[in-house]
């Protein structure tokens, strides 16, 4: 989880967003949105819980022109219900607001998306043109009620071959997630397309051409390892392995001055242990001189010439004396 992390001020590179948005979804989500571009489909884009912006910028890389982008998030607003509240307040309040969200999506973007600032359950007030949108994330609330009504306006609002992804669909803290996935399965037309670890890709229409370019390995990268199960006839394919091969998403517009700030910083803290281990050094030749010169002084060269010269006997006998 990234979640807690420290946040730089600009990020330098998508690592720098805290969130919860790992390579394969990443390069998932990058896949289906790519396949519907070069397929000529058109249509509006949906992030329904966007946080700090780590899944959303990924997504408003996929913007066409013509079509609109929505985020809809509490940002700093109150939750609808003491559930939903205790749910903010567990995992994103110490760090996540409005301003933070837009400052890291324009580190790479030139315009923000459309920001619905209130809970997803807005969103199913006939707000949304039915039948428009061609990708979908659902990854606000995560109470089965809320998850509920995020499906059903996604059913409403998504092409016939628009694409739903729900995040968190098998996690143990996250049961009303599975639960209202499930339901949407069995009960209400969602077929399964792709499970990763972290995600549930669906949609209300045919899946079996997207499973097809899947199994295919159409665009996916090579540590991309599939199979593929059934549950009671709906067939999908799961996805798991290494990042092999899912190239880093691009750096921001403040990288480059951000990689020149941090090589001045290292040039200087190496200039400044150069210059400690300068001063140690004359230092310390310093103190060997004083060291050498005090050897040389007449007194200690006699006493050093009678201990090396004359019998132990006698030197111990006036060592003796000199005690006495
Ligand atoms: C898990 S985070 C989103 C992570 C983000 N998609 C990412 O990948 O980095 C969940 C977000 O949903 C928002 N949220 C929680 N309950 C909500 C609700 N009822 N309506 C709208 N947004 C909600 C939270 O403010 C938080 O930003």
């Amino acid at each position: 989880m990234q979640g807690e992390a420290h946040q730089p001020v600009e990020p330098a590179d998508l690592n720098d967003v805290p969130g919860w948005f790992w390579d394969h979804d990443r390069h998932s989500f990058e896949w289906f949105l790519a396949r519907q571009e070069k397929a000529g489909v058109t249509g509006d884009l949906m992030e329904m819980g966007a946080y700090l912006g780590r899944s959303a910028i990924v997504i408003g890389d996929h913007l066409q022109p013509g079509e609109t982008f929505t985020v809809c998030d509490l940002f700093d607003s109150d939750a609808p219900d003491d559930e939903n509240a205790a749910e903010m307040v567990m995992s994103y309040r110490k760090t996540l607001t409005r301003s933070a969200f837009e400052a890291n999506y324009l580190s790479f973007h030139d315009e923000l998306p459309e920001i619905i600032q209130a809970p997803t359950g807005i969103l199913a007030d006939g707000r949304l043109a039915s039948r428009s949108f061609r990708f979908i994330h659902i990854d606000a609330s995560h109470l089965y009620e809320h998850v509920v009504g995020d499906i059903q306006v996604a059913r409403a609002a998504l092409q016939e071959q628009g694409v739903v992804v729900l995040d968190d669909y098998r996690s143990q803290h996250t049961p009303g997630v599975a639960a209202a996935t499930w339901e949407a399965v069995f009960n209400h037309g969602l077929k399964p397309i792709l499970l990763t670890e972290s995600k549930f890709y669906g949609t209300w229409g045919d899946p079996e051409p997207f499973q097809r370019d899947l199994l295919d390995r159409v665009g996916l990268a090579a540590g991309c390892e599939l199979g593929i199960e059934t549950i009671n006839g709906h067939r999908f394919v799961r996805m798991v392995g290494t990042s092999e091969g899912i190239e880093p998403f691009r750096p921001s517009r403040h990288s480059d001055k951000l990689a020149a700030e941090r090589a001045r910083r290292e040039a200087e803290e190496s200039r400044r242990a150069l210059r400690e281990a300068q001063d140690e050094a004359a230092r310390d030749l310093a103190e060997r001189r004083a060291r050498a010169a005090e050897r040389r002084r007449p007194v200690n060269v006699a006493k050093r010439a009678a201990r090396d010269l004359l019998p132990p006997v006698v030197t111990s006998a006036i060592r003796r004396a000199r005690r006495g």
